[in-house]
C-alpha cells in the first residue's frame, strides 16, 4: 500500500466535505491522514465531526484588527496562527472544505512547491468556475435560470475562488425546482468529485499548465 499522505482540512461549517474525505480514508481510496481540522468558527460542526472521528481539531479564531491595521496583516496574523497549529504534524497539503476565507500568503508561501510551480492547497467550490465565485454559488445558478450546474476543484490562489482548476463536473438541475434541491445533487456531486481528484493530487502526479493542473506521470 502506497504512503499516506498527511494532509490539514480548513473549513468553516458543516463538514459533509470533510466527512466525504474521510470517508475516502477510511475505505482505502484515499491515500492521506488528516493531520488536522482547523476551523475559523468556534461553533463549526466540523470540529465536533472530527473529534468524534478521533481526528485533532482546533478552532484558530480571527484575530482583533489593530488599530490602522491593514486587511492583508489582519489575515496573516490569522494564518501565522494556523501555521503555528499546523506545525507538531506537519501536513503536505492543505486541502479547503468550506473554508469561508480567502487565503493569504503566508500560508500560500508556506505550502509554495517549486515542482508544482503553485502552492500546495486545494479548494472546492460549488460552480463551474469561473462562473458564481463567491458565497452561495449554487442559489445563484439556480436563481439565474441556468440549466446546469456544476462543482470545481481548483489549486489556490491569492484571488477569490481563483486558481489553476484540476476538475470540474456539471449537472442538469432543469428539474429542480428549489435551490435547496439544487445544493442537494451538488454537494453529491463534490463527495464524488473531492476524493477522485485529492488521489492523484496527493500523489504527487500533478502538472500546472497556464489555468491548468492536470494529472500527469513524471518521468522520475
Ligand atoms: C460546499 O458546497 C463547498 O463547495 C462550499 O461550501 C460548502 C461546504 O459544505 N465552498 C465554498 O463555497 C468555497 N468558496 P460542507 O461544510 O458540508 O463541506
Amino acid at each position: 500500500m502506497s504512503a499516506r499522505v498527511p494532509i490539514a482540512v480548513l473549513a468553516s461549517g458543516r463538514g459533509s466535505n470533510f466527512e466525504a474525505i474521510q470517508s475516502a480514508i477510511d475505505s482505502g481510496f484515499l491515500a492521506a491522514r488528516i493531520t488536522l481540522v482547523v476551523s475559523d468558527r468556534a461553533d463549526a460542526p466540523v470540529l465536533e465531526k472530527a473529534k468524534a472521528k478521533g481526528i485533532p481539531a482546533r478552532y484558530v479564531a480571527w484575530p482583533a484588527a489593530e488599530a490602522g491595521e491593514s486587511p492583508a496583516s489582519r489575515r496573516n496574523r490569522h494564518e501565522s496562527a494556523v501555521l503555528a497549529a499546523l506545525a507538531d504534524d506537519l501536513p503536505r497539503w492543505i486541502v479547503l472544505a468550506g473554508y469561508m476565507r480567502v487565503l493569504g500568503t503566508e500560508l500560500l508561501g508556506a505550502f509554495s512547491d517549486p515542482v508544482l510551480g503553485f502552492s500546495r492547497v486545494v479548494n472546492i467550490h460549488p460552480a463551474l468556475l469561473p462562473a458564481f465565485p463567491g458565497l452561495e454559488s449554487y442559489r445563484r445558478a439556480w436563481e439565474h435560470g441556468c440549466a446546469v450546474a456544476g462543482a470545481t476543484v481548483h489549486l489556490v490562489g491569492e484571488g477569490i475562488d481563483d486558481g489553476p482548476i484540476c476538475a470540474q463536473e456539471a449537472f442538469s438541475i432543469d428539474g429542480c425546482r428549489s435551490a435547496e434541491e439544487v445544493e442537494k445533487l451538488g454537494l453529491a456531486v463534490e463527495h464524488r468529485l473531492y476524493p477522485r481528484t485529492l488521489s492523484w493530487l496527493l500523489s504527487g502526479r500533478c502538472a500546472v499548465e497556464s489555468r491548468r493542473a492536470r494529472f500527469c506521470v513524471r518521468q522520475t
